[in-house]
């Protein structure tokens, strides 16, 4: 099985970076994948615009793990603007592929991300939808009407 991975994302997923919880983040972002329903719990601490530290929970499997841990190390340092434009295609590149029925586990991360930033957004007193876009932060469709059930 390990051969479907490449060896980056098996790096990430044994050694995954920025695991756990700031303490007083700037934003906090939890999301639920409708596919599979994991979560996927991202904080930020921004400073000056920048995100000096970035730290992931999450309740999924390897490559959420793998695509978490890659997308911490790619924003970290860089500007909220910059963090804003990080897809998962991206993150996905950088780790050298994953197997296309794992793709909807690196969306987790880009979706955990931005939710975190509209979080940072919102406490600073800006409307963050114009910005960051709509997201679904948990899929309520999902709870109600039983996900992968249609
Ligand atoms: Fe749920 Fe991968 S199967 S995140």
């Amino acid at each position: 099985m390990a051969g479907m991975y490449s060896a980056k994302v098996m790096d990430h997923f044994m050694n995954p970076r920025n695991v756990g919880e700031l303490e007083n983040p700037s934003g906090v972002g939890e999301v639920g994948n409708p596919k599979c329903g994991d979560i996927m719990r991202m904080s930020l601490q921004i400073e000056d615009n920048v995100i000096t530290d970035v730290k992931f929970k999450t309740f999924g499997c390897g490559a959420a793990i793998a695509t978490s841990s890659m997308a911490t190390t790619l924003i970290k340092g860089k500007t909220v603007e910059e963090a804003l434009k990080l897809t998962n295609k991206a993150v996905v590149e950088a780790l050298e592929g994953l197997p296309p029925v794992k793709i909807h586990c690196s969306v987790l991360a880009e979706q955990a991300i931005k939710a975190a930033l509209a979080d940072y957004y919102r406490k600073n007193g800006v409307d963050p939808e114009p910005i960051v876009g709509k997201l679904e932060e948990d899929c309520h469709a999902c709870d109600e009407h039983g996900c992968g059930s249609h």
